[in-house]
């Protein structure tokens, strides 16, 4: 179990750098103006929005009434409230409060970030911060829905989304760190499906980020994808795990390699990975309150299909950024690799089927994905006219379909929580 620690100490550890270095670093930078970089920025200091593909991050909205019926003590028996509100208690103890505080040695790292590394830093920056914010305004909403019908499930999506929220907040200072920021206000008053009262708890964040959220950070305007309740529950479980493992990642091979800690962000990864892990922990419980959505054959594929969707997403989108994670001293195919295979040892105490990711086939077909991806990216680079791009992805597109079905079909793992089976069989697989 975490416990709430000061982590000023810890996270004071600078790169030592002489000041004739930081002068000269603070004057690169300075020189390296958004627009040099290929930023768009819709007014001094704030970023447009990187344009929305299909790997970026997305913004998610749902059938909320079917949620309601999902988490109704009178409709829904499998409902284990017991421990639900066992799990409100640990999010209560809000063991990062004191976290996310932010030490001197931010600003003089960043300014000692010159060149291709600073865009490269910027662009995983914003990802992370479009990604974090997504969590935040899910949950947020999903708090505000659930009120009435379950205010102990309805509590624990609000206190997730006070992690989020203090996530993306973390990730936006550290973005003007780079003289750069999101505006996430903005997003707000183009919400499809929610008032603006469901995302006003932005600017009111709680917590050590309150002071700079109230200036109104604004959003970047983009679209919402609706998701069916049941995906959204088996994506954002994904999403949350998968995510603890690339903190988790990240911050030890940092700790192995100090000298590759150029920025003291990732120094906050340990405690952060461990919010991550808890809201996993909780969609989870989620997924068990809905027992067709983890037993059968239908269960059995959406699970398989929602694993490689999240796979192979984060395994293009690293790949075509190997620049960010060599620029830490990290090997991204290895990096991608160990996230997967953990987060799929995860996964598979839970769902009841899961791609064998450690069959030599699988990463054999993920990279020439990765090829693919790469020719894709550099036909859109070309001077080719659109309309020649156009016709020249299409056989592109058409390997990676290929591809994708034939990792689809390789040999699952059938696997599964011992929670769902019938008691008698789960006192013989326990004891
Ligand atoms: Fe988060
Ligand atoms: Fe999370």
């Amino acid at each position: 179990m975490q416990t709430a620690r000061p982590v000023a100490a810890k996270a004071a550890r600078p790169t030592v750098i002489s000041r004739g270095r930081v002068v000269r670093a603070r004057a690169a930078a300075a020189a390296e103006s958004p627009e040099d970089m290929g930023f768009k920025t819709m007014r001094d200091g704030v970023k447009v929005a990187a344009d929305e593909t299909l790997l970026t991050p997305r913004f998610y909205t749902t059938d909320f009434d079917e949620m309601e019926q999902i988490f109704s003590q009178q409709i829904n028996p499998n409902l284990n409230m017991a421990e639900l509100d066992a799990m409100l208690a640990e999010f209560r103890n809000d063991y990062n409060q004191r976290h996310f505080v932010r030490n001197e040695t931010f600003k003089a790292a960043a300014e000692n970030i010159t060149g291709p590394t600073r865009k490269i830093f910027i662009e995983f920056l914003e990802r992370s911060c479009t990604a974090e914010f997504s969590g935040f305004l899910l949950y947020k909403e999903l708090g505000r829905r659930l009120k009435d019908c379950n205010p102990c499930v309805a509590e624990i999506f609000m206190l997730l989304s006070r992690d989020e929220a203090r996530h993306a907040g973390f990730l936006n200072k550290a973005l003007s760190d780079f003289n750069l920021a999101l505006d996430l206000g903005f997003l707000t008053k183009n919400r499809r499906g929610g008032s603006d009262s469901s995302s006003g708890g932005w600017p009111r964040l709680a917590g050590v980020h309150g002071s700079w959220a109230a200036r109104g950070l604004g959003l970047c305007r983009r679209k919402y994808t609706f998701f069916k309740p049941k995906f959204i529950i088996y994506a954002t479980y994904l999403s949350e795990k998968i995510g603890y493992w690339r903190y988790i990642c990240i911050y030890r091979h940092l700790q192995r390699n100090p000298d590759s800690q150029i920025y003291p962000l990732f120094e906050y990864f340990e405690n952060w990975c461990q919010d991550e892990n808890r809201h996993g922990d909780f969609l989870a419980a989620v997924l068990k309150a809905k027992p067709d959505l983890l037993e059968g054959t239908v269960a059995k594929l959406w699970s398989r299909f929602f694993c490689l969707s999240v796979y192979i997403t984060m395994y293009l989108n690293d790949n075509q950024r190997s620049a960010f994670y060599e620029s830490i001293g990290m090997n991204t195919k290895l990096f991608n690799q160990h996230v997967i295979i953990e987060t799929n040892k995860s996964t598979e105490r839970l769902f009841p089927a899961v791609p064998d990711v450690e069959s030599p086939e699988f990463f054999m077909r993920m990279d020439r994905l990765v090829e693919y991806n790469s020719k894709l990216v550099a036909l859109g680079k070309s001077d080719l006219p659109a309309p020649l791009q156009s016709l020249a992805r299409l056989p592109i597109i058409e390997r990676m379909v290929a591809e994708i079905f034939q990792i689809f079909i390789m040999k699952p793992k059938d696997c599964g929580s011992v929670d769902m089976l019938p008691a008698a069989e789960q006192a013989q697989v326990m004891y």
